[in-house]
């Protein structure tokens, strides 16, 4: 095979965050850990969340964070800037800058030619160079499959950390990316998706969430999380259970690509998504009028999606509108915070 024939997807078992441990077995490994107290770890493993905070003034916050994983895309330049983009994008949910960032890089040396992992590399320093970030260094082991990705440190006000936590009731939540990108992941490995529709969607994991970060600056954002490998629901689960509110989401209203709910009531649907609905699906209730296909996308393990952002009610419309002007297209309200029924997730 030549390089420029070798497909990375067909190279492993499966890429992009699809790729994570299933939700549940980590609780397993990590739960009654004796970790280490600090008063100025602001936000640490004990309250999962996006990214570490670590306090180091009353004016400056570090705000740590890691990702890596196999590609979801065949093209090398793609597959870095996706990486990227996705490892960033933690920085951006709790509402951090991104200042420096270091490669992790596992490489298949004897099956795979080198200039593929230089061509990933530059997909990333390509959406560092976008992010305002400087690479510092890296590490690389030799391992049968590949795998790329960055930890990102980041500068944040210790006064202005946006959590999964601090939903008010009537805030609105808005999504600022399209659902379906395991699903497409899916069929792109399995060669049925066509050139336009691995465009579109590449240059959608590609895109970096700065710009919806910055355009939510100027509103009153109460609450703010990345949809990644967890899916939609998993994601606001994490922020509804034991948040004291309930949540509706309209299923309606939630961005998704046209040819993920094709492929979905195909049942082109990717492990991960019923790993995600297997433990979050307890939280949710489904009106009976909501179709299979798109309550599967709402668990669709996504690669580099959105931000899901809780505002208050009266200004989402106008921060919908700011994120248009500001190129996110797809951005929309999907649903709003309730009184009750409390930790639940309602979708109409
Ligand atoms: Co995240
Ligand atoms: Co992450
Ligand atoms: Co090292």
């Amino acid at each position: 095979m030549t390089i420029e024939t070798i497909r990375l997807t067909q190279t492993v078992k499966g890429g992009g965050c699809a790729a994570k441990l299933a939700p549940g077995i980590l609780d397993k490994a990590l739960c009654g850990l004796d970790l280490p107290v600090d008063p100025d770890l602001l936000v640490g493993l004990d309250r999962a969340d996006d990214a570490g905070v670590y306090r180091v003034s009353d004016e400056l916050a570090l705000v740590q964070t890691v990702d890596f994983f196999p590609p979801m895309v065949d093209d090398p330049f793609s597959f870095g800037q996706i990486a990227a983009a996705n490892a960033l994008s933690d920085i951006y949910a709790m509402g951090g800058t991104p200042k420096t960032a270091m490669n992790i890089v596992s490489f298949p040396a004897k099956t795979l030619d080198i200039s593929i992992l230089r061509t990933i590399i530059e997909g990333g320093l390509d959406k560092m160079r976008e992010a305002g970030v400087v690479l510092v260094g890296g590490h690389t082991v030799e391992d049968s499959e590949l795998k790329y990705g960055l930890s990102v440190t980041g500068y944040i006000h210790p006064d202005r950390i946006l959590t999964k936590r601090n939903l008010q009731t009537g805030d609105r939540l808005i999504l600022t990316k399209s659902l379906g990108t395991g699903i497409v992941a899916t069929a792109i490995k399995g060669g049925l998706a066509d050139q336009g529709v691995i465009d579109k969607v590449t240059l959608a994991m590609a895109t970096l969430n700065r710009e919806a970060a910055l355009t939510m600056e100027d509103f009153t954002v109460h609450a703010c999380t990345d949809i990644t490998g967890f899916g939609f629901l998993g994601h606001l689960a994490e922020m509804v259970v034991d948040s004291g509110h309930g949540v509706r989401i309209t299923a309606a209203d939630v961005p998704m690509y046209p040819e993920a709910l094709e492929w979905a009531a195909m049942g082109l649907i990717p492990a991960g998504a019923y790993n995600n609905r297997n433990f979050r699906g307890a939280f949710v209730d489904f009106d009976a009028a909501v179709p299979q296909r798109v309550q599967d996308l709402l668990f669709d393990p996504q690669t580099s999606g959105g931000l899901l952002i809780a505002v208050a009610a009266g200004e989402a419309e106008r921060l919908v509108e700011a994120l248009k002007m500001n190129g996110i297209d797809c951005a929309a309200i999907v649903g709003e915070v309730i009184a009750g029924p409390v930790d639940r997730i309602v979708v109409e």
